[in-house]
């Protein structure tokens, strides 16, 4: 897209190169297909019935975590015998919808969610297949707010439960044990930490062969981490070396099947937020530079400290830059982009961009401060290299 071309666009809005998502999709899929494993996208990442088109035409599955996302995804095409349903806090009516759409899998969390989804499948004469989430202890070496798969935290089924959970298994008759479910967190960069958790899985997974449970499914989960910082160098996450590790080091018999979920890997490098700078405000000691956009359409950076590379579109003479702390309208301190981020001579009305945001991005926007979204912009064929990918 060129830059004069941005003005026809109310900003802020989120602006997808789909010509970079069908390569991001086409490489995951390609390395994934080498050893036959499976992928789930994980819609929470990015729901946008547009970004799903690609991924349903990708010949993804579809990993929810809500009623609305199944929904969703049904209705941009995925087949239901290619949706899980996961999450902590499924709702009967939830589960209820779930049951009726046929879904090919119900990942569970705890004993009592056994108990609800065996009842609610009898009441309909339906029997449920299920993995089981297993809390497998492994640290993911990430922000603590995205870190899952430790014992303090609130996912899954914790290992001195199984034993309980097995004799469960045997006396609720409308579920149907098929796969064990893992996921440990998200942006994992460090490659040791998914070596890890193959090792757990092992365990776990002849564990309860031992004990004559048949396991077909074998969910590693999704959180493969992306390059914020340099978004144009690593545009595709490495999916070769990451299959090629889960090759390695789980153990996969003829009968089995691996699955796995990835969401920000999949679609953050396609998405940037265009915003801009609605005043310029010089300190003492600090310049602002204002936008137009805020918290209520980027939350990252405010809830996790996220960094996201920042840009500015209009002005890209570097030969004299400038500190700002590039903030949001949002009447919240937290409304913060970053801090002293060095820019070129930045003024009223240039468009700044806010790389890696389409995943986690418009999907968790709010209306606060009774913010309205703009629609955003999808660019069928954009360089996929330049330095703006715009
Ligand atoms: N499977 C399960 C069970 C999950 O909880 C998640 C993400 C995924 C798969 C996909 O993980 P991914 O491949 O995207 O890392 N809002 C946070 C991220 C929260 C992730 C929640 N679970 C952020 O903006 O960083």
């Amino acid at each position: 897209m060129e830059l004069s071309t941005l003005s026809t666009h109310q900003t802020p809005f989120y602006y997808y190169n789909m010509e970079l998502l069908a390569q991001t999709l086409q490489s995951c899929s390609a390395e994934a297909k080498k050893y036959n494993f499976h992928v789930h996208y994980a819609l929470k990442a990015n729901a946008n019935p547009e970004i799903l088109k690609s991924i349903v035409n990708a010949g993804f599955g579809a990993d929810c975590v809500s009623g609305n996302e199944v929904l969703r995804a049904k209705e941009n095409g995925f087949a239901n015998t290619q949706i899980v349903f996961a999450g902590v806090g499924k709702s009967d009516q939830e589960i209820n919808d779930a049951l009726d759409a046929d879904i090919s899998c119900f990942n569970v969390e705890s004993k009592q969610e056994l108990e609800v989804l065996n009842e609610l499948a009898a009441a309909k004469n339906k029997i449920a297949s299920i993995a089981l989430r297993i809390n497998p202890n492994v640290n993911a070496h990430t922000h603590h707010y995205i870190t899952t798969g430790l014992e303090e935290n609130k996912f899954g089924i914790n290992h001195w439960e199984l034993e309980k959970v097995i004799e469960l298994l045997g006396v609720y008759k409308n579920i149907k044990l098929v796969g064990l479910h893992f996921h440990i967190g998200s942006q994992i960069t460090d490659m040791s930490v998914f070596k890890s958790l193959c090792l757990k899985v092992n365990e776990f997974v002849s564990w309860f062969e031992d004990r004559k449970q048949h396991i077909r499914i074998i969910n590693v989960g999704g959180g493969l981490g992306i390059d914020y910082v340099n978004p144009e160098e690593h545009a595709i996450s490495d999916f070769e070396a990451y299959f090629k590790l889960f090759n390695q080091f789980l153990t996969v018999k003829n009968h089995q099947e691996v699955h796995f979920e990835l969401g920000r890997a999949l679609v953050a490098q396609c998405g940037t937020l265009i915003s801009k700078v609605l005043y310029i405000k010089e300190g003492l000691q600090t310049n602002f530079a204002i936008l137009d956009a805020g918290m209520t359409e980027l939350l990252r950076p405010a809830l996790y400290q996220a960094y996201h590379k920042i840009e500015n579109l209009s002005n890209t003479n570097t030969s004299e830059k400038k500190k700002y702390d590039v903030v949001g309208p949002i009447c919240e301190s937290s409304d913060c982009f970053g801090k002293a981020v060095e820019l070129p001579i930045t003024k009223r009305g240039d468009y700044i961009a806010i790389r890696s945001a389409g995943a986690y991005g418009e999907v968790m926007r709010s209306g606060y401060n009774l913010r309205v979204a703009n629609s955003s912009v999808f660019v069928p064929s954009a360089p996929l290299r330049d330095r703006l990918s715009l």
